[in-house]
């Protein structure tokens, strides 16, 4: 119970995030709707590659020359903070932000790609998993959960729900099945900007965050690990893996707040939906 003259620092805190917060008027998600989709097309597209024996590097041309060549869009990785290449391939025990190399695929693999486009100055960011070959048990489970849990993250989405109230589905859904989420990287609000306010945990306690409200567009993309949560960063400044090298996967979609619920903006022929 609050004292008179007494500030609830929470309430505070959350006004102050939705005042950095964008909300997206009509035009700019009608705009988002159109990169998402590129976005997602291209992890449509780059699935049939995937296959033992091909490297990430080659992964990556592929996607960078449809990008600027069939769609018309920016990779909005590429010099993305000094990032190298095009999009992020990240094989097995890396969590995310693996740069695309010689690396062969072999059989059994897991690899996450995540593409993000720009397109008529908007952001649409995506990720997958997709197995090399023929899966392990334990590579098939986790790429299904790393899904799930991205999915009832989404399902929870519409005005009024806290931040928090998603953090803890996603993080519940993790950890029944014995996994552990990521708690250094999070989902993020997404526009003109790449990474905007909010920020979106994936765990979290039911009732705290910011409340959502219709117009927000911000990624949900958990990074579920095998083994402990722990992560560690290479040399390259960017290649996160999980500190006891456990199997790790992710999934990503850009959503829209609606006044009733959400819309996924990063949809396509192939991408999966709740
Ligand atoms: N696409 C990633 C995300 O989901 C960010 C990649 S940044 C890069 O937010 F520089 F590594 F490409
Ligand atoms: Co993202
Ligand atoms: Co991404």
């Amino acid at each position: 119970m609050l004292q008179y003259r007494q500030i609830d620092t929470d309430i505070v805190d959350q006004n102050l995030l939705l005042m950095s917060t964008i909300i997206k008027t009509d035009s700019e998600i009608e705009k988002m709707r159109i990169a998402g989709k590129l976005a997602s097309e291209v992890l449509d597209m780059i699935e049939e590659h995937v296959k033992p024996g091909i490297t990430t590097e080659e992964l990556d041309t592929i996607c960078h020359d449809y990008m600027v060549n069939e769609q018309d869009s920016i990779p909005a990785c590429l010099n993305y903070r000094g990032f190298p290449k095009s999009v992020c391939t990240s094989v097995n025990h890396v969590i995310c932000h693996g740069i695309p190399g010689e690396k062969r695929l072999k059989k059994g693999d897991i690899i996450n790609i995540d593409v993000t486009v720009i397109k008529d100055g908007y952001h649409g960011d995506n990720s997958r998993m997709y197995h090399v070959g023929k899966p392990t048990i334990l590579g098939q489970r986790i790429c299904e959960v790393a899904k799930e849990s991205m999915l009832i993250g989404i399902d929870m989405v519409k005005p009024g729900v806290h931040l928090g109230d998603i953090g803890h589905a996603i993080q519940t859904h993790a950890e029944s099945n014995n996994f552990s989420v990521v708690r250094e990287y999070c989902g993020h609000g997404i526009g003109k900007g790449f990474h905007e306010e909010p920020q979106v945990l994936h765990y979290g306690r039911p009732n705290t965050g910011m409340a959502l409200v219709e117009g927000m567009t911000f990624t949900i993309e958990p990074m579920i690990n095998a083994g402990k949560k722990d992560t560690r960063l290479l040399a390259d400044n960017w290649t996160v893996v999980t500190r006891d090298h456990s199997l790790s996967a992710q999934w990503e979609h850009t959503v829209l707040v609606t006044a009733t619920g959400y819309e996924i903006l990063t949809a396509s022929a192939n991408s999966v939906h709740p």
